[in-house]
């Protein structure tokens, strides 16, 4: 018996998680804001896949939907095998435009929520000798794309160290970094992505399929698709102008 617990289970890429386990026969305790939304996922996952879930209606940049869901995470009597920290969203602008406010809570919800719920999480999954921590990251990770990319560089390298740390006391900590994954991510963050080439677009159902069969090994860092762990990559070698190239625009209705 696993259970899985999954931030942003609502939409895009959490939901998939949601979907891909909830097959493979985990029951669930899903999170997101929107309680209406949340519920009629957990519905109509239990009543496909016959699997319990559990929603916990949270946002996880208040103090109180994180202490709820940090709460369930600490509860040793009905443990979490899985975590898939997911939830994020991008930020459109540079530092020097944006308001101090939206940055932190940008870097909170990418860094200081997944800090907190992967050290509840460890706890727990080091006592039973069990379990696995993922990290939704990014292809963005590599590249210098603003607080974005820095806010999920930390993601890699602090799954890189945990994994090591971890891995052989029998938790394993993956960060997982998608490229564009045709999800709510872009609209929510009031982008165009006319520029984006088709090839580059990946489907949540493949992502999740590959996402998953590295986070099954261990891995500390996986990178979907070999387009992608090429451009990673590139990235690394190629002068930083060239990794900014194809920023996103601005939309028409913004
Ligand atoms: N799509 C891409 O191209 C792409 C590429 C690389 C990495 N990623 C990363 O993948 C992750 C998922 O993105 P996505 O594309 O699947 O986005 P999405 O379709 O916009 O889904 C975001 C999910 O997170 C939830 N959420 C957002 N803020 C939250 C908060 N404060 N508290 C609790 N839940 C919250 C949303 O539900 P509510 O609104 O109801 O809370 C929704 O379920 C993010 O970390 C993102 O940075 C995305």
């Amino acid at each position: 018996m696993t259970t899985a617990l999954i931030t942003g289970a609502t939409a895009g890429i959490g939901a998939e998680f949601a979907r891909q386990l909830a097959a493979r026969g985990d029951d669930l305790v899903i999170v997101a804001r929107d309680a209406d939304r949340l519920a009629r996922t957990a519905a109509a996952l239990q009543h496909e896949f016959g699997v319990k879930v559990e929603a916990i209606p949270s946002d996880l940049l208040s103090a109180e939907g994180l202490g709820a869901v940090d709460a369930r995470l600490a509860d040793r009597r009905r443990p979490i095998d899985l975590l898939v920290n997911n939830a994020g969203y991008g930020i459109r602008g540079e530092l020097d435009e944006n308001s101090v406010d939206d940055e932190k809570r940008h870097l909170d919800i990418h860094v200081t929520v997944p800090l907190q719920l992967t050290q509840t999480a460890l706890r727990g999954m080091l006592e039973r000798g069990r379990g696995r921590i993922v990290l939704i990251s990014s292809v963005a990770a590599f590249t210098p794309r603003g607080t974005y990319s820095a806010a999920k560089a930390w993601g890699v390298m602090f799954a890189r160290g945990a994994n090591l740390v971890y891995r052989d006391r029998g938790v394993s900590v993956t960060a997982v970094c998608p490229g564009f994954v045709r999800t709510e991510f872009h609209d929510r963050m009031k982008v165009g992505t006319a520029g984006i080439p088709e090839f580059l677009w990946l489907q949540a159902p493949t992502l999740v399929r590959l996402a998953l069969r590295g986070i099954d090994r261990g891995r500390a860092v996986v990178i979907p698709t070999v387009r992608y762990r090429v451009i990673a990559a590139l990235a690394r070698v190629l002068p930083d102008r060239l990794g900014t190239a194809g920023r996103f625009s601005s939309r028409d209705d913004d």
